[in-house]
């Protein structure tokens, strides 16, 4: 017998004796449990499969000797067989030239699984059973949602009252405050981009005087009369705001007071004003958006 095929029989019975050491009948050990049984059957399995495959293919590489033509070429004194490519492998290797074709131009582009994907199709499925089931709500119910929204959302930010935490974030119990008002004269804004794409010119008044005119005239609410009505008009807000501050549809938004559209314009884009940064709420479904409006508009009436 080849010594070769002796030292596979020493190895085995040396792994299966170590098997027999770590598992084999001591306590907690095999205990007829059949799960450990079949992982230790399958373990000597391997062992022996492994050790008389190596066996034989080195006892091949030992014996075996190659007939056949050689190419021409030759490395070193080591020459290549001119072998036919096997029809099987020369199939394997065209069809996977063209599943690979394939693959990277049609399969995983169209196919591939998208986490992100897979979120954005529950959270769309979850939004049309949330705005068909509340589809009717409206008024008092309606601002009790948007209270809850704006509790779960908005407080942290703009505190339990809306007050704004001590200029934290705006006080939405007002629809705007001097310093945002001096802000948007001086420095123009653009920030609700979806619904006001123009966005607001800077500089349209420069006179210090006019300019507290106009911020009295808006923060008192548009009253008939008002020293700032003039500098309002003068200056060009109208154009685009609306003699009384009404706002325009995608001209200029309504600055007499809240409602949802304006609520839910600011959630869609965002707000980087005089106090700071308000991230965007695309979380926020469409009904959300609009329980939360009704709810702001609540506030300040
Ligand atoms: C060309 C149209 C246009 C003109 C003219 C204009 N606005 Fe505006 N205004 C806008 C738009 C658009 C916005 C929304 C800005 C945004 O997208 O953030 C806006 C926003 C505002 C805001 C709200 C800012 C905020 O923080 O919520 C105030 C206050 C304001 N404008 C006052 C004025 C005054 C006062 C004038 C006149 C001096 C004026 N606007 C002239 C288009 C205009
Ligand atoms: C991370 C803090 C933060 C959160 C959360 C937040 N906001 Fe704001 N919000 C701000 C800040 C800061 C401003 C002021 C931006 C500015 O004009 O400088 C603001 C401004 C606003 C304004 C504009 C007020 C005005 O007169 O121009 C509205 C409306 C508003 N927030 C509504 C909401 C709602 C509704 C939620 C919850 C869905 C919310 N905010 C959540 C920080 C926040």
């Amino acid at each position: 017998m080849n010594k070769l095929y002796l030292w596979g029989i020493i190895f085995t019975a040396f792994m299966l004796l170590l098997t027999y050491l770590s598992v084999g009948g001591s306590e907690g050990g095999l205990n007829g449990d059949i799960v450990n049984m079949l992982a230790v059957t399958g373990a000597i399995a391997l062992v022996v499969i492994t050790v008389f495959v190596v066996i034989k293919y080195v006892r091949q590489m030992q014996v075996d000797s190659a007939s056949g033509e050689l190419a021409q070429d030759n490395w070193d004194g080591i020459g290549e067989y001119l072998n036919e490519v096997p029809t099987g492998w020369a199939v394997m290797f065209f069809l996977l030239i063209v599943w690979g074709m394939w693959y990277f131009t049609i399969g995983y582009p169209l196919n591939a699984y998208s986490q992100i994907g897979e979120y954005n199709e529950d959270v769309a499925v979850h939004n049309a059973k949330f705005e068909t089931q509340y589809k009717d709500i409206k008024g008092e119910k309606l601002v009790e949602m948007g209270e809850s929204v704006f509790l779960a959302e908005c407080k942290v930010c703009h505190g339990i009252n809306a007050d704004g935490i001590d200029g934290k974030a705006a006080n939405l119990n007002k629809r705007i405050e001097a310093v945002a008002i001096k802000h948007a004269i001086a420095n123009g804004a653009n920030n609700m981009k979806t619904d006001f794409p123009g966005g607001m010119p800077p500089m349209m008044l420069s006179d210090p005087a006019q300019i507290d005119a106009v911020v009295g005239y808006i923060t008192s609410g548009f009253p008939e009369g008002h020293k700032g009505a003039e500098a309002f008009a003068m200056g060009g807000c109208t154009g685009c705001h609306g003699e009384k501050g009404e706002g325009m549809p995608f001209v200029g938004p309504k600055l007499n007071g809240f409602d949802v559209a304006t609520v839910a314009s600011i959630l869609k884009d965002g707000k980087k004003g005089a106090i700071g940064t308000m991230p965007k709420f695309e979380k926020l479904n469409d009904k959300q958006k609009e329980a939360v409006g009704a709810y702001i508009t609540s506030l300040s009436k």
